[in-house]
């Protein structure tokens, strides 16, 4: 009940307010939302840039027009969503062992299990169905959702952006050379009075259309 009214009240913040800045603690619990995402595998093949300074959103800003920039410089924080360039072996290797730290294998094989199986996907995305960044980039885009809802739950104002130039961000923010590509932008904060988006009504596709029961 509360989230259907969360998720309808939820809407693209088109114009924010300069002079709110979100608190260390709603950042923090931004970060949880993010880190704890779900992803195939477990293979979080993703990482995050987060401008919370002027000169961090202006240079993420650089990458888009005047009606994406604005949102980006007069937002609290910002949010870059990037996905890994490669699902290498050293990214499995990594991910195993911090699953082996969290206590997730009662044994080696367990481990072993756990391994083969997270390979045998990253293995067919890689050589046969040759997607390995497309599915990457899903993971990533569920990321995107979880920060959405959660933003909200919050009571935190967001706009998802694809609006911007990959190739400028990407040089901007040195992530080629990291091996991450940029794949969306969240501006985080409250709206400005001058919000249009607030007042409109929200419009979806009725049920009807969407959903097939059976
Ligand atoms: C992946 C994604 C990219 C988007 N890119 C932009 C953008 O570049 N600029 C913008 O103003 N809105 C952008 N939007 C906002 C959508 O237009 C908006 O989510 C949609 O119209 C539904 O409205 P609502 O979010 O207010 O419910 C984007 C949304 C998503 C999910």
């Amino acid at each position: 009940m509360e989230l259907s009214r969360l998720v309808k009240q939820r809407y693209t913040t088109k114009a924010f307010d300069p002079d709110r800045t979100l608190s260390a603690e709603q950042v923090s619990e931004l970060k949880t939302l993010l880190q704890f995402s779900p992803s195939s595998t477990n293979s979080q093949p993703w990482h995050f840039v987060l401008a919370g300074s002027e000169e961090g959103r202006a240079r993420i800003a650089q990458s888009t027009q005047e009606y994406n920039a604005a949102k980006i410089r007069n937002a609290s924080h910002v949010v870059v969503l990037c996905t890994r360039a490669t699902l290498d072996e050293a990214h499995l290797q990594a991910v195993l062992a911090q699953e082996e730290r969290d206590g997730r294998f009662a044994n080696a094989e367990a481990k072993q299990g756990q391994h083969t199986g997270r390979s045998f996907y990253a293995n067919m995305h890689r050589f046969e169905m040759k997607d390995a960044q497309h599915w990457m980039e899903k993971q990533v885009y569920l990321a995107l959702g979880t920060l959405l809802l959660g933003a909200s739950v919050l009571n935190i104002d967001a706009c998802p952006i694809e609006g911007f130039d990959p190739t400028i961000l990407n040089q901007v923010l040195g992530l080629r050379e990291k091996g991450y590509t940029a794949s969306v932008i969240v501006a985080l904060g409250y709206h400005a009075e001058s919000d249009f988006n607030k007042h409109l009504p929200k419009s979806r596709l009725p049920q009807d259309a969407i959903f097939t029961e059976i």
